[in-house]
């Protein structure tokens, strides 16, 4: 007997690889305000806001004299080079192995969700041809807490009807593992172990993956 409920899915650096259009517009910012962001560094941004990401970058870079109304115009100054990229998204740029898994959850009836901070995620989803794929949308403009806060993935749990400890999130950053655990949710990390140790299980990708993983996560 089928014990999940749900599963949801970060959007960024799970179902596309726009995480790394978020660094390269990031790094692109800090280099402009004269320093300049390291791989380890962008691990932090991934998972929260827009502007907590700009506060982290701001910290980095030991720059704390900014009026709120220039760190406002710096962000969107961010997102417009983002958007100049995910404009350009079309279904081929879904990663490998994503719409066959989301396939074969769907022929299994499992209810299927985005969790995502991002304020981007319609128009990535759209681009992507997945506007109406999944059974529930939870984005940046519909929360109040970015990840660790459980917020976004207990709102798309609620839109499932569904418990949310028979609940799977995917997710490749450690704030929105953090999410999932604060969620009482299983988690599954994508990307590396040395970063989403706090995960239930951690996978390089979604290629060749079956439902049957799901086994390791029920409690029997
Ligand atoms: C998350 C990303 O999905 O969305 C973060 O992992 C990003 O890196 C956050 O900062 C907010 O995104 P946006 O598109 O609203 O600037
Ligand atoms: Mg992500």
């Amino acid at each position: 007997m089928k014990k999940i409920d749900a599963v949801i899915f970060d959007l960024d650096g799970v179902i596309v690889d726009t995480a790394v259009f978020h660094y390269q517009a990031w790094k692109r910012l800090a280099h402009e305000l004269g320093f300049d962001l390291t791989p380890e560094q962008n691990e932090h941004l991934k998972g929260v806001s827009r502007i907590e990401s700009l506060e982290i970058v701001l910290e980095i870079g030991r720059i704390n004299h900014l009026t709120q109304k220039k760190k406002e115009e710096i962000a969107t100054k961010k997102n417009d080079w983002y958007r100049e990229n995910i404009l350009k998204m079309t279904p081929d740029d879904i990663l490998p192995g994503v719409s066959d898994f989301l396939g074969k959850l769907k022929k299994a009836n499992y209810k299927i969700a985005i969790g995502s901070s991002s304020k981007n995620a319609g128009t990535i989803l759209e681009r992507i041809g997945y506007s109406s794929y999944f059974d529930a949308v939870v984005d940046g403009t519909k929360i109040n807490y970015s990840k660790p806060d459980p917020e976004v993935f207990i709102k798309a749990a609620n839109l499932l009807k569904a418990n949310p400890k028979n609940c799977i999130v995917f997710e490749d950053a450690a704030a929105g593992i953090e999410a999932a655990n604060n969620a009482g949710m299983k988690s599954i990390g994508v990307g590396s172990p040395d970063v989403l140790y706090k995960a239930n299980i951690v996978i390089p990708d979604l290629r060749n993956l079956d439902i049957s993983i799901f086994d390791n996560l029920i409690e029997h």
